[in-house]
């Protein structure tokens, strides 16, 4: 007997992270708080980043001062003072974006999965989501945006995805989100919807389904992926 999910297996909506996966602001992020750290002594490299990606930002800062063993050094006020100015970096970084900055291939599946009437969905930790998606000028493609200021719970909890699907008024086994984060495709899987890993495949093990750069990321492969499953 095939259960509910299998006998409606359908591919309705797509939900997409932001950061490293429409564009690559993964990069910004990591050099914002790579020249944090610096000042605060601690150093920080690609691997330990992997561990900040899908993350919100005081979370990432926490990260950071546990590995440079200050995790109790600063008050509140002066951890969001940190995470502030590593904010301000970040958002001088953003400001200079424009259309060219979205990664290759993304435009070209925005447009086919809106010709073949798949939703599109946003699912960003960052509150720097509406500005980037304004500077890519893209905004037109998604049916919903779900960045932190709509849900209590970071990543990998699955509400963001959860609520991006409701959203959309579709059920989680019909939607396919994509990821570059650890963290991101943890709350796909809980959200039990086909986890799609962008980049390194050691991070992105547990996705259903790995490419290594967005140029892979394309409708047809998407739907293969999909139905094999
Ligand atoms: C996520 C990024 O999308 O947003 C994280 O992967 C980032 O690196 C998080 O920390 C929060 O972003 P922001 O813009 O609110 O600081
Ligand atoms: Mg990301």
């Amino acid at each position: 007997m095939k259960g509910f999910d299998e006998m409606n297996k359908e591919l309705k909506a797509i939900i997409f992270d932001l950061d490293g996966v429409i564009t690559d602001t993964a990069e910004h992020h990591f050099i914002a708080w790579k020249q944090l750290a610096e000042e605060l002594g601690i150093a920080i490299d690609r691997t330990f980043n992997e561990q900040l990606k899908g993350v919100s930002r005081m979370e990432s800062l926490e990260r950071i001062l546990a590995l440079g063993g200050q995790a109790d050094r600063y008050t509140t006020e002066e951890k969001e003072a940190l995470a502030y100015k590593k904010n301000e970096h970040y958002k001088q970084l953003i400001a200079r974006m424009t259309p060219d900055d979205i990664l290759p291939g993304i435009l070209d599946l925005l447009r086919e999965l809106k010709r073949n009437h798949i939703k599109i969905g946003l699912a960003s930790a960052s509150k720097n989501a509406f500005t980037v998606i304004e500077r890519l000028q893209i905004g037109e493609y998604f049916d919903t945006i779900v960045d932190a200021a709509n849900v209590k719970h970071s990543k990998p909890h699955p509400e963001i995805f959860l609520t991006a699907a409701e959203q959309l008024s579709v059920h989680p086994s019909m939607c396919v989100g994509v990821e570059d984060a650890q963290a991101g495709v943890a709350a796909m899987k809980a959200a039990h919807m086909f986890a799609i890993g962008v980049g390194d495949r050691e991070a992105l093990k547990e996705a259903d389904y790995i490419v290594e750069t967005t140029k892979d990321l394309t409708y047809d492969a998407i739907v293969r992926a999909f139905y094999r499953e």
